[in-house]
């Protein structure tokens, strides 16, 4: 496989640069190449095999997931990794033979398919297992085995048969887990939840270096090695990242309990680039190989299916969801094809340039698909999971500053956006379709009415924008932050506010919405207390968020 993208040639001169700039070691250089000439299945990616009772310590120290539910097929996940923290996982260059088996009882006496498949070295021994041939709208149990080790055991469903007839269902959002900020007690709860999915709307992984103590997690009973105490760039670094993270006990469980639809932000390459632009003045070249080292360690440790697979820095994460007539699924993302932030990035006043007819947030072809798919759908809801503010957020001391890095800094895109969802009504006559967009990215809670004209609180209103707070990213935070009342004096279309950690509910009925904001009252040490912060419902048919 070669990669036929138009950044061939740029990752050719970034391969030739990087021998005089030492910007990433020739081993991780060798190997953020060498993923764009060969596939298992291929010649070029056939390690030796290792037998599995040569696996000596367990290897499934990551857990398991699930994700992207079809309604005849679910992906499953899982790594082995008996060192998580070892670039190599603690294995050899070796495919290894993994066996898996999908039931429909807990106890798997009612198996329902299994199968056998291989963890690849040049994925990390990553396995990403399609499984076909299930019904639609079910429970299911997997899990995996590798000679006599078996993992934990997994929950997930199928979506419901496109043009099912669904009454409810409810899924969880979240958002924005850096590691070193707080402890996953978020997680914890969220696994014990009765949800059908969760969305996941980016910053899973954070670039910057965890220090040996696990930063705010003040570690007393181990002591993190330094190859996570520097920031990524490389594929190994990446690697690591994940092991760190996917290691944590309550990530585990929650990958566990339930399938996980996930998409990125800009953490899980670098904070606040834009396309190919990176955050700071490296060159464009040396930043794709890291786009594609950071893509590639994304694809290895999620539930994602092969159509997501990266060419070199190139990855196509945006797809759609059904859930019967009941809701479509629609996951963007907003930064592999974004213009560059307006005035220089930050909160700046709009201008010319931010305005700009030509900027674009998804890119215009996404936006075509995203206005295309919303044209066809028949569902009753329509969801959005992205990544930044949608909804304009006035600046809390009054100025007229906006953040460039969200909507607000790309009017345009989000006025195509919205006249696309007004011309997806279906004619007079027939009910309406509703229009709800998750967002995360800012380390609060908000839930804002969605306006026609977003700087015009009496104009019309056509959504609801359900924003995740953090898992952990900004440590424990406060229910009334310092900005509260001012947020709330300058937008009178944000209905509820609230500056914890924690996750958000939704429940889809056929005549309205509910929306519980769950939030954690501390990160900084373990066993934190769940509280809803906030209940809110939007009727179908009458879009705004409504306190209940
Ligand atoms: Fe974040």
């Amino acid at each position: 496989m070669t990669i036929s993208s138009e950044h061939s040639a740029e990752l050719r001169a970034a391969a030739r640069g990087l021998e005089r700039r030492r910007f990433l070691t020739l081993s991780g250089a060798a190997a953020t190449l060498a993923f764009t000439v060969g596939l298992p299945g291929t010649a070029s990616a056939s390690a030796p095999a290792l037998a599995p009772g040569k696996v000596t310590s367990d290897p499934f120290r990551l857990g398991v997931a699930s994700g992207d539910p079809q309604p005849s097929s679910v992906l499953l996940w899982t790594r082995l990794a008996p060192e998580p923290l070892a670039a190599d996982g603690g294995l050899p260059p070796a495919r290894i033979p993994v066996a898996w088996e999908i039931a429909s009882d807990e106890r798997f006496r009612r198996i329902v398919r299994r199968g056998d498949d291989w963890a690849h070295p040049e994925f990390g021994h990553s396995l990403h297992v399609d499984v076909a041939g299930l019904a639609p709208g079910r429970e299911y149990y997997y899990r995996f085995r590798v000679g006599s080790w078996v993992s934990p055991v997994g929950r997930t469903r199928t979506a419901p048969a496109p043009g099912a007839p669904v009454r409810s269902m409810t899924f969880a959002t979240v958002s924005c887990q850096r590691y070193d900020q707080g402890y996953y007690t978020a997680y914890r709860y969220l696994a014990q939840e009765n949800v059908d999915a969760v969305f996941h709307t980016g910053d899973y992984l954070y670039e910057y270096a965890v220090n040996g103590a696990g930063g705010t997690r003040a570690y007393t009973d181990r002591v993190l090695p330094d190859a996570v105490n520097r920031e990524t760039a490389t594929l190994e670094d990446y690697r690591v990242r994940y092991g760190l993270y996917k290691s944590d006990p309550d990530l585990i469980a929650a990958h566990a309990a339930h399938p996980f639809v996930v998409t990125w932000d800009d953490h899980e390459v670098e904070n606040n680039y834009a396309g190919g632009i990176p955050e700071n003045s490296v060159p464009p070249a040396e930043f794709l190989l890291r786009r594609a080292a950071a893509y590639r360690a994304y694809w290895e440790n999620m539930p994602l299916r092969r159509p997501q697979f990266p060419q070199g820095p190139d990855m196509t994460l945006y797809r759609r969801f059904g859930w019967g007539r009941l809701a479509q699924f629609d996951v963007l993302d907003t930064r592999q094809y974004r213009t560059d932030q307006a005035n220089g990035d930050g909160w700046k006043p709009s201008s010319a340039e931010s305005e700009a007819e030509s900027r674009t947030l998804p890119g215009l072809a996404q936006e075509r698909w995203l206005t295309d798919g919303w044209a066809r759908s028949n569902a009753q809801w329509n969801i959005l999971s992205q990544q930044v503010t949608f909804a304009r957020r006035a600046s809390a001391d009054g100025s007229a500053n906006l953040s460039m890095d969200s909507w607000d800094g790309y009017p345009a895109s989000r006025r195509r956006v919205l006249d696309g969802w007004k011309q997806a009504q279906p004619r007079r006559g027939r009910s309406g379709k509703d229009l709800m967009v998750l967002t995360g990215d800012v380390h609060v809670a908000y839930g804002f009415d969605i306006h026609d004209d977003p700087a015009d609180p009496a104009s019309r209103i056509l959504g609801t924008e359900v924003v995740a707070t953090s898992i952990t990213s900004g440590g424990n935070g406060s229910a009334q932050p310092a900005n509260w009342a001012g947020y709330h004096e300058h937008n009178p279309h944000l209905k509820f506010y609230n500056g914890l950690r924690g996750y958000v509910l939704v429940n889809l009925g056929a005549t309205a919405a509910e929306i519980d904001w769950k939030t954690v009252s501390h990160v900084s040490t373990p066993g934190g207390t769940l509280v809803t912060a906030g209940s809110f419902v939007t009727q179908a048919g009458s879009p705004g968020l409504v306190a209940r």
